[in-house]
């Protein structure tokens, strides 16, 4: 066996002489500096300072020299490894500062940009217009009255004197619940809310009742199953048709406008009398197509007028069935359309625009709360 070389020179192995150690840290350091990002740097780390990287191999060789050489080989070596590894930290403390600025600048928000909100829907029209002529009504001095939206068929039907063979209490016109003869429909008309309202309220009696309606029509422009009323029911000393009138002509102006003209017109309801429709004066032609082949008008079909809802004195067989003294007391009522009020009002000509729910229709009356 033969004993170490004390005569080692270490620049004779090459990988240890100065250098090429010195070398190593050059070609370290210019990668350390070039190292774009963090990734560049984690390579550059493994090929300088990695156990494979030259050094660490130099390192190595360190334990084969002689005594003499070791120290101020290994002092060498270890200040190279010295020196890269603070370059590879400066950097990367460069390089991670540089990541978090980034980082900040791509996720700043920037709390001027506006915002995407959205759309808060609109009030439908009917609902809207269904209070404003509750409105007009309670300015007067009447009270709100409700009823069930499924009724009991005396309320909707016998109390209101429409007899049993009456061609409205037909399944064709009338949804029944269950069966027909479960006594309970769905309400069609909202006069039975006069019946609950005399029942229970005390005289006099000043009540409107907005609410909805069912009947067994098929949905087209003119028709819908469901729809809305405003039910009228005054009942007092002394009242009149004049009275009624009067009330008409003030709802009629609230709704379309001091000019509008109106009329009563003879008719028949089981549940007044005597009894009329409350027709408006034609808001298109105002009356000049009547007998004017010239100038036609469909709004009105040359009638002049175009009708609205019907009213009348309530019958007195309406009062004796909810126990009214008809010595004493009168009353007058009233009902009216909301949808048909709605497209009167605004133009509306096509009664499926009011039920299909597309909030452009519903905006276009203007956004209320
Ligand atoms: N309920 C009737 C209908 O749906 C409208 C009506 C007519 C109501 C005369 C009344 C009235 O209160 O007196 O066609």
């Amino acid at each position: 066996m033969s004993g170490p070389n004390t005569n080692f020179d270490p620049k004779q192995v090459a990988a240890l002489g100065d250098e090429s150690v010195e070398a190593m840290v050059d070609a370290a350091l210019a990668d350390i500096a070039g190292a774009a990002n963090l990734d560049a740097l984690k390579a550059a780390r493994l090929a300088h300072a990695g156990d494979k990287s030259p050094l660490a191999l130099a390192n190595r060789e360190i334990g084969a020299l002689p005594p003499a050489a070791k120290a101020e080989v290994g002092k060498r070596v270890g200040a190279a490894r010295g020196r890269i590894g603070a370059a590879l930290d400066a950097r990367e403390a460069v390089l991670l500062r540089e990541r978090d600025e980034q980082v900040l600048l791509a996720e700043a928000v920037d709390v001027t940009v506006p915002v995407v909100t959205h759309p808060i829907g609109g009030r439908h029209p009917l609902t809207t217009l269904m209070e404003r002529m509750a409105d007009v009504f309670i300015s007067m001095g009447y009270d709100i009255a409700e009823g069930p939206e499924a009724e009991a068929e005396w309320a909707n039907f016998d109390a209101l004197n429409v007899p049993p063979d009456h061609p409205a209490r037909t399944m064709q016109d009338t949804f029944y619940v269950e069966s027909p003869d479960s006594g309970v429909v769905l309400r069609t008309q909202t006069s039975p809310i006069q019946i609950r309202a005399m029942l229970e309220r005390q005289l006099p009696i000043y009540v409107v009742a907005p609410g909805r309606v069912f009947r067994t029509d098929e949905l087209d422009a003119t028709h819908t199953p469901v729809f809305h009323q405003i039910e009228g029911l005054a009942v007092d000393v002394g009242l009149t048709m004049a009275d009624l009138k009067g009330t008409l002509d003030h709802l009629a102006r609230q709704m379309f406008g001091e000019g509008v003209n109106t009329r009563l017109r003879p008719s028949y309801f089981p549940f007044t009398e005597p009894s009329a429709e409350v027709d408006l004066e034609c808001f298109v032609c105002h009356g000049a197509s009547v007998d004017n082949p010239d100038r036609p008008c469909r709004t009105c079909g040359s009638e002049g007028w175009i009708e609205w809802g019907g009213c009348g004195m309530v019958n007195p067989r309406v009062l004796r069935a909810v126990g009214i003294d008809t010595g004493t007391y009168r009353g007058f009522a009233f009902g009216m359309g909301i949808e048909r009020t709605l497209m009167f009002r605004n133009g509306v000509t096509d009664m499926r625009d009011m039920v299909e729910g597309d909030v452009r229709f519903t905006r276009a009356f203007g956004v209320e709360a």
